[in-house]
């Protein structure tokens, strides 16, 4: 495998990441790339694809930057090009970052690859547990969101347009994302570490609701 070109990567998303909000930055890159190694090792695969696309993934979210849903498509390509990629890895690559988000899901031809079943899995992974948990609070408190509302409930089944705008509480994410994406999971290995992390969050809720409420 080409590892200059892996190093190179690093590199070129550690400086295009820099000062992203925490929850997106390149610690969640660098997260979601060893989860996605980790599970690559239990499947047959591409391992230069899931790197790439692991580190990618990110490179410019839509939500930060008003709903553009190519620019990360596009930076992606002419990296990868300017690399000298072979254009076999870069349609793989690109397949992935285009498919890999929870508001895209639906939409994936009916047979996915395994490498974007790895980095799906990774990043979802990444949403959820203690990390997801920390991640979703500061991105509320950066979109200035309630953190809980008893009187505002969870929307359930949204749209991908409806799920974009929401502007509902914290707490109210982990009913419309976070909790649903245990029974998502693709690999073997993913779904046994989301099976703990769920937990966790179930955990945190009822502790939550019972300081919430005083309720001892
Ligand atoms: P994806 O990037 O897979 O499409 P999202 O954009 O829904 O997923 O969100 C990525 C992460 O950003 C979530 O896991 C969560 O931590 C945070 N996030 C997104 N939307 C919200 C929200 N409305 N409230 C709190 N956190 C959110
Ligand atoms: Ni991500």
């Amino acid at each position: 495998m080409n590892n200059v070109l892996i190093e190179r990567t690093v590199d070129f998303v550690k400086e295009k990441l820099h000062g992203a909000e925490a929850g997106h930055d390149w610690f969640h890159i660098e997260r979601v790339w060893k989860l996605s190694k980790k599970i690559a090792e239990t499947e047959k695969c591409n391992l230069e694809v899931v790197e790439l696309s692991a580190l990618l993934h990110d490179i410019a979210d839509p939500k930060f930057h008003g709903g553009d849903e190519t620019l990360a498509l596009k930076i992606s390509r002419e990296f990868l090009e300017r690399e000298k990629a072979s254009a076999e890895i870069i349609d793989q690559v690109l397949f992935i970052i285009k498919n890999i988000s929870f508001k895209n899901r639906g939409e994936i031809p009916e047979t996915i690859p395994v490498e974007l079943k790895i980095v799906q899995d990774a990043d979802r992974l990444d949403a959820i547990g203690a990390i997801g948990i920390a991640r979703t609070f500061n991105f509320g408190g950066f979109k200035n969101n309630l953190m809980y509302h008893p009187g505002i409930p969870p929307k359930l089944n949204m749209s991908k347009e409806e799920y974009k705008k929401n502007e509902g509480t914290t707490i109210n994410h982990f009913y419309e994302k976070l909790l649903l994406l245990s029974d998502l999971m693709h690999t073997k290995a993913a779904k046994k570490i989301a099976s703990e992390r769920h937990d966790f969050m179930l955990k945190f809720l009822n502790e939550f609701y019972k300081e919430w409420n005083s309720d001892y």
